[in-house]
């Protein structure tokens, strides 16, 4: 065991609620994640409603996921919703020129998403189509999706497919990642081109009005969240998004289960960039908007490792292990400490797609470490921040160092507080106490997920190899609570 860890907490009236959109996911139209992974179709043998897969929904539903974003990704660029409703025999196919030039036969269209959000219980998020779309096409989607009935053309063609009342839409991308596959565009250009969508992505039907939100910067490309904050006023955008991948390197990403220490420490460094990748992009946003007006939203983000051997290279179809429980803990640990101005994030993706949650092969479904971690953080969901302050012992490999541990808190409408706490040192458990005499605790209980190594991840032929135990070695004394996190561990506590 290292030295111990002192942490202080600041339980404060002014701090953030921790918005649950922080736990948000993503389903793009991208190998099995829609077709085999969500949507199975009416007629396949897997139990379904409207052909969406019902042990994916009752996971996902375990999860509370708090919306999903759809359908890209890069997809979205190319998606045009009107090839995606009416009867399926008369929609067109297309080809889905991003990922394999597969054939997108748009059975999985604008009703079966909308209603598969009801079915789940989430808020969609629809990201509209600005690299190859046109402002129309967005703004008609937006009278298809949320006019009444009987306010006109759009509303009554929704009737006519089989849904009369509107859906309720409120997140809306205005294009995906507009510095690459969603155009190749300048930010200036972007910018204007924002300008002209977001006018007519007015919802003029009510005061309440749509959520807006611009195409990001990627990683620390700071510049262009700078022109994007000058050139918008704030008026007309509700959030401006940031992707960022955890990746050891983009022409080696290396195996998502069989890595060594090296990689899984280069990729612990990406997943902590993240701290100082939000602090720089909040700074430009906070001399622009000082007022918050505007939130900062990781609509992507994630580990993205090689393809499993043997799977297509455009499906992006991955392995998830204790590396990817440990980077989701750490990166939900620092969206929940930014709460203030991050009010949205998206794992990429949900299902069969990078660092997914849940993997299916034929009627088989899996839950992956990075689901469990989910499922333990989401105590967190619209509750209060707790600030938490202390200095980290280091976890070093060789000559380099990273803070070996993270920790957030918060306390929730009924009082009571949870602590989530990683350990991303391999080998060394690390002592906690926490200093919570302010908080007047009495009790407390926990959860850890752990392995015997970091490899270590779940199949379809043991798929509860990695799964949450209850975590027992907590003592609450004298104000203090003292824990020992064991190495590369995610312990979630609930105290009261
Ligand atoms: O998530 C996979 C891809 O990564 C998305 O389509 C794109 O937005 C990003 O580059």
């Amino acid at each position: 065991t290292g030295q111990t860890v002192a942490v202080s907490v600041a339980a404060s009236d002014d701090a953030p609620i921790i918005s649950r959109h922080i736990y948000g996911h993503f389903a793009e139209h991208l190998g099995r994640c829609i077709y085999d992974g969500f949507y199975v179709g009416e007629g396949s043998s897997i139990p379904n409603q409207d052909g969406v897969r019902l042990d994916v929904v009752e996971a996902l539903k375990e999860l509370s996921i708090p919306n999903l974003r759809w359908p890209g990704g890069c997809f979205a660029d190319t998606y045009h919703w009107q090839d995606g409703i009416g009867p399926k025999a008369d929609r067109p196919s297309m080809l889905n020129i991003w990922w394999g030039n597969v054939r997108e036969d748009n059975s999985f269209g604008t009703h079966e998403f909308l209603n598969m959000c009801e079915l789940l219980g989430t808020e969609p998020y629809l990201s509209a189509n600005v690299g190859s779309g046109t402002p129309q096409e967005v703004a008609d989607w937006v009278k298809y999706t949320t006019h009444p009935a009987d306010s006109g053309p759009l509303p009554e063609l929704r009737a006519k497919n089989g849904r009369t009342e509107p859906w309720n839409v409120k997140f809306w991308g205005l294009g995906n990642e507009a510095w690459g596959c969603g155009g190749n565009m300048r930010p200036e250009y972007y910018a204007d081109i924002y300008r002209r969508y977001a006018t007519f992505m007015t919802n003029w039907n009510n005061g309440d009005g749509l959520f807006r939100i611009a195409s990001g910067a990627s990683s620390n490309d700071y510049n262009w969240t700078e022109v994007l904050m000058k050139n918008i006023p704030a008026s007309m955008i509700e959030a401006i998004a940031l992707h960022h991948y955890a990746v050891i390197d983009w022409s080696a990403k290396g195996s998502a289960k069989d890595f060594t220490e090296a990689q899984y420490f280069t990729t612990m460094q990406r997943a902590l960039e993240m701290e100082e990748l939000i602090t720089k992009h909040v700074a430009i946003m906070d001399r622009y908007d000082p007022k918050k007006q505007v939130d900062l939203l990781v609509d992507e983000w994630g580990g993205w490792y090689d393809v499993e051997p043997g799977t297509n290279g455009a499906f992006l179809y991955q392995q998830n292990t204790m590396r990817d429980a440990l980077l989701a803990g750490t990166t939900l640990n620092t969206f929940n400490r930014h709460a203030d101005r991050v009010k949205m994030a998206n794992i990429a993706q949900a299902v069969n797609v990078l660092q997914a949650v849940i993997l299916t092969e034929g009627e088989k479904m899996i839950l992956t470490p990075t689901y469990h971690v989910f499922r333990m953080f989401k105590v967190h969901h619209d509750a209060k921040l707790i600030p938490v302050s202390f200095n980290s012992p280091e976890y070093s490999l060789e000559d380099q160092k990273l803070p070996a541990v993270s920790i957030s808190a918060s306390k929730n409408a009924e009082g009571m507080v949870h602590f989530s706490l990683t350990n991303i040192d391999s080998r060394k458990a690390h002592q906690v106490e926490i200093d919570v005499a302010a908080l007047g605790l009495s009790k407390v209980s926990g959860e850890v997920l752990t392995g015997s190594k970091l490899q270590d991840h779940n199949t379809f032929d043991e798929p509860n190899k990695v799964q949450p135990q209850a975590f027992k070695g907590t003592t609450l004394k004298g104000g203090k609570m003292t824990l020992t996190l064991p190495p590369f561990s995610v312990v979630v506590l609930e105290a009261n």
